[in-house]
Formats: C-alpha cells, structure tokens, sequence
C-alpha cells in the first residue's frame, strides 16, 4: 500500500513523501511512482504512533474497571499501537503462571502490541525473560536489601517514587490526600533512587514525576516521565472534581504545572506517559475513592492541542511519545518513520474540533477530570504494522499482540 502526499514526520522533521508499506513494515520513503493500491493523505500530517509506557489495564478479577480490550480499544483511538502494562493487577504479576495467563489475554484481546513490566518482589533471582523491565513500588514497604537488589538486575526497573515511611508519618498528621503523599514524599524517594542508580551505574526510570523539586535529584542515570494530569491538572481541580481527580502521586500547585512544562519543553523530561488507571464511577464517588485517572481516551486529544496552541512542538511530541519510550525501554523499530520499522503510524487531523467528552471513551472508566477540554487537533487514521486498525472514529481492526525485549 501507498500513502501519497504525506506531510511526514522524518527524524523530527517534516517532509512531504510518499510512504510505500510492504506486509508489516515501511518499504520505502520518498517519491514513489509506481504501485497497487494508494490512498492520498492530502498534504495531512503523518506522525509514528505513540508508544505509552505506563497503562494499567486491569482485567483478570478486575474486569468491571476495564478489560484488555476495552483498554487497548481506548488506546487505539489515541493513536497509541505499543504500550506497556503495570504488574499491580489482581492478582498481580509477580510469577511465571500469572505472567504466562496474562499473555495469552494479551494474544487474545488487544487491539494494539502491548509489553510488561514485572513487578518486583525479594523473589526475583535473575532477569525475568518475556518482559520490558520491573515496576518497584516504593510507597508500599520493602527491605532494603530488596531495594538494593533492583539495582542489581540487567532489564530496567521503573519507580513509583513516593516514599511509604514519610507517608506513614504524614498519615499521624494529616487527613488530606496530597498533604499525606506531599512533595517530599516524593522528593525523598527520587533522592533514594537517583542515588543508587548513580553509585550502581544502572540506568532506571522514574514514574510519574509530579513536584517541580523532584527535577533537581535527576542524574545521567536517570530518565523520567510525566502524566498529562499532572501536566495540566493542580490542587484547585481536585477541589473542583473530588474522587475523579483523585490520584498517587496526587495532583500538586499550578507552580509545579508550569516547572514541569517547562521542564518537558526544556528536554528535562524523557517520556510522556498516560498512566491510565481505571476504577468504576461507583468506586470513584465512594468515600474512600481509589487513586487512579483513567488517560487513554485523552492523550491524543490533549497533546495535540498543546502542539496546536504552540505549547509544545511536534517535534516534542514525537520525542515524548515515541521515540524515547522505544529508545529508552528498547522497543524494536518503532518510534520512527524509517525504511525498514514497523508501519506504526498516526495520520493526525488538526482541524478536528470539539469537548472531550466521557460518554465517548472507548475505556469502561466514563469519567473524566478532563471532561470539558476543548481539543484542537485529533487522530484521524492510525496503522499498526502496516494496517489500518482505525479510521475516523471507527476500529476496524483487531491487530494487537504480546510483546517483550529479548536480552
Ligand atoms: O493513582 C494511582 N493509581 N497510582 C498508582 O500508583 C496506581 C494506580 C492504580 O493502579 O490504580
Ligand atoms: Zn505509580
Ligand atoms: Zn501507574
């Protein structure tokens, strides 16, 4: 197949090419004369497709907040073809039977090409083969032999950097959710992290970094990320929006929001990731409302605006939500448009205009602290290796498979 007239995105710049697709992968990129079937992209712009480091997919007991289906089909509409899924499922991902089970799911059900972290216990001995890397969560508690044994393995090991002792300590204090799990919290842990990292010489990658101080412990050892909520969202809309907007790391000031924005424009920040974190409407509103945003439906939405309105570069974009998570977490020939990759492409719309609205979401998570943003600029045709799998609003492919880094 032939994409004709493409307004490409080429090693972070635009060219205007034809894209030849040949089975999976791109065959060709450039002018090209002759072939079978076309279709003229009109000049739009083609983008590779987002690769989202961070979902929560849910499923097994857990199917009432969001399934590998649901979850995936969400992903798809935002242009994402490759993520990686979070081990704290219920039951979780921490040995081989559990790991196994969920594959088959994966093989299944997914409508995009997804991988896994491994969550990482005092059970691990060696690397575990099949996955992208290891989730340690530090805001539960953990030895710190554990601890240092994270340092200690080849794959990459993802923190969730909010330190449980401070948060116990916090909890003696007060009663509101961000002041428990405030920015030293935070802060702590990223020190603990960035310190060994830096003494082990081990790459390791940091989840979700919502305070402006924690910027300031980073370290060549180090990669981070950050969630469009706490991009975008402060303290004032958890006010506004309640359990909705109820989420770990909590959403912190609007000075954090522009820190971390200019952070992300400065390259300070690796990835962008969705962290997508489905529970039921009933859970949200309850009293003890469970942590967690629910992203998938938002992220294409949401970024392409800010390209749009010229707050980030298209070439920010890409760097954000392709080519880094692939380089980073060694996602195999994704994240460029190059002779030779995956076919993983986005054809972007930038007059596509409207309210992110939740009854819409392909995700079961109909909710949003989102709900209401006006977006500028949507995903029109997504391809994953070398098929359509969605066109203007429609999936019309189920094209997902289980993915893993083999070293
Ligand atoms: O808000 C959160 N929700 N933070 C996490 O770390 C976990 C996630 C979830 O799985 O619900
Ligand atoms: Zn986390
Ligand atoms: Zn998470």
């Amino acid at each position: 197949m032939i994409l004709r007239n493409c307004k490409a995105l080429i090693n972070g710049k635009i060219e205007e090419v034809d894209i030849l697709i040949e089975g999976e992968r791109i065959k060709k990129v450039g002018k090209i004369i002759r072939g079978d079937e076309s279709i003229n992209i009109r000049k739009k712009i083609v983008i590779p497709a987002f690769i989202d480091v961070h979902v929560h997919l849910r499923d097994f007991k857990e199917r009432h907040k969001e399934t590998i289906e649901t979850g995936t089909k969400a992903a798809i509409s935002s242009g994402i073809t490759t993520l990686i899924e979070m081990p704290n499922t219920e039951p979780s991902i921490d040995n081989m039977e559990n790991l196994k089970k969920r594959i088959s799911i994966i093989n299944k059900k997914s409508y995009v090409d997804v991988g896994i972290f491994f969550k990482f216990t005092d059970k691990i001995e060696k690397d575990v083969e099949d996955v992208f890397g290891y989730k340690f969560y530090m805001d539960k508690p953990f030895s710190d032999e554990t601890f240092i044994k994270s340092f200690e393995l080849g794959k990459i090991v993802c923190y969730h950097a909010e330190d449980y002792k401070i948060i116990e300590e916090n909890k003696k204090k007060f009663r509101e959710h961000h002041k428990i799990r405030n920015c030293k919290a935070e802060v702590i842990a990223i020190q603990k992290v960035a310190k060994n990292a830096l003494i082990k010489r081990k790459k390791v990658h940091i989840c979700h970094i919502s305070c402006s101080d924690s910027l300031k412990y980073l370290n060549e050892y180090t990669t981070c990320e950050v969630t469009p909520h706490h991009l975008l969202l402060n303290k004032e809309h958890y006010e506004e929006y309640g359990g909705i907007a109820k989420v770990n790391p909590p959403l912190k000031s609007k000075k954090d929001n522009i820190y971390l924005l200019e952070a992300l424009k400065k390259g300070k920040i690796d990835i962008i990731a969705s962290d997508h974190a489905p529970h039921s409407i009933s859970e949200k509103e309850s009293e003890d409302s469970p942590s967690g945003i629910p992203n998938l439906d938002v992220m294409a939405k949401i970024f392409l605006t800010l390209v749009k309105r010229n707050v980030i570069s298209l070439y920010d974009l890409w760097r954000l939500y392709s080519r880094n998570p692939a380089e980073i977490f060694g996602i195999k020939e994704k994240g460029y448009l190059r002779e030779g990759y995956y076919a993983d492409m986005v054809v972007v719309d930038f007059d596509a205009k409207g309210k992110i609205d939740p009854d819409e979401f392909f995700s079961k998570a109909k909710y949003s602290p989102f709900e209401g943003f006006k977006y500028h600029g949507d995903v029109e045709i997504v391809f994953l290796r070398g098929k359509i799998v969605y066109y203007d609003g429609d999936i019309v492919e189920k094209r997902g498979r289980f993915i893993f880094r083999d070293f």
